[in-house]
């Protein structure tokens, strides 16, 4: 289906945003993590796992091309539930991989049949190794702090991204000091929304036990459902669907103003 880009400004809880968004995404679809994150993956550390089955072995096995499965092969299911593909904490190897597989593993992320890949691609630089992943990419998320140093940060980064207009879209963590439709303005993007910053739902997520009700939850929920809105819809029989099943669903946020290009 589709792959979404998250980006950052300046270490605003991004790991932590993709993974909850992806715990929370609508049940009728599928998501899984992909940490491409250039200064060292998190998730395999943070659950004490082994770096493979993840990104670096997958690097190995697509030198040739990657399809689908050979992706899928290379995922795990964290604690939380959420099905990952891990990045060892070296950056040097993250680079190594990222260099091996080039164009080719944003193009098969982007191709997984019923699958939509939220890839936690790290901090924007202009010379990131992620970026070429970034640039194909058909959603890119902004993740920002909303405050003052942390929009003067996502704006002097801004120009590194270079992505047209209705392919990016901003998230802030929190809603203070500022609240998120008065950061787009500022940046001139439009809003997806605004995760809770909620220390305890984030420990609660990172400890790997069940997820339970908190706002981080609720908000990601909410978000989960708004990106969904713009993402191609399952196929005409509905291929590609789960079975709905998820009791956190909520109604979609109202006031949200999205300008992705349907591909619906
Ligand atoms: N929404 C949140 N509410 C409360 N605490 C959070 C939130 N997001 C992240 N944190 C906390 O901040 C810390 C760093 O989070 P995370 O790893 O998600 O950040 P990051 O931006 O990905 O950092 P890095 O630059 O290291 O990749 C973690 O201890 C996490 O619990
Ligand atoms: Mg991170």
């Amino acid at each position: 289906m589709s792959l979404v880009a998250f980006v950052a400004g300046r270490s605003p809880g991004l790991t932590t945003a993709v993974h909850a968004i992806a715990t929370a995404w609508p049940a009728h679809r599928r998501a899984i993590v992909a940490e491409v994150d250039p200064a060292g993956g998190t998730l395999a550390a943070r659950f004490d796992l082994a770096p493979q089955p993840g990104l670096t072995d997958l690097a190995a096995a697509g030198r040739r091309g990657l399809d689908p499965d050979t992706v899928l092969r290379h995922c795990r299911r964290l604690a939380s539930g959420t099905i990952a593909l891990v990045a060892p904490v070296s950056p040097e190897r993250v680079t190594s991989a990222l260099a091996v597989l080039g164009s080719v593993l944003g193009e098969a992320l982007d191709s997984i049949p019923g699958t939509d890949v939220l890839a936690d691609c790290g901090r924007i630089e202009r010379r990131s190794p992620a970026m070429e992943l970034v640039h194909g990419a058909p959603y890119v998320v902004l993740v920002v702090t909303p405050s003052l140093e942390g929009v003067a940060y996502a704006q002097a980064r801004m120009e590194a991204l270079s992505i047209p207009a209705g392919r990016l879209a901003l998230l802030t963590v929190g809603e203070r000091p500022y609240p998120p439709d008065e950061v787009g303005r500022a940046l001139q993007l439009p809003v997806v929304g605004a995760l809770a910053w909620d220390p305890a739902g984030a420990a609660q997520l990172n400890s790997g036990k069940a997820p339970r009700r908190s706002e981080l939850r609720r908000t990601a929920t909410v978000i989960a459902r708004e990106l969904c809105g713009f993402l191609p819809a399952l196929g005409p029989h509905g291929e590609g669907a789960v079975p709905e099943s998820d009791p956190d669903a909520e109604p979609y946020a109202s006031g949200m103003v999205v300008t992705y290009p349907s591909r619906r």
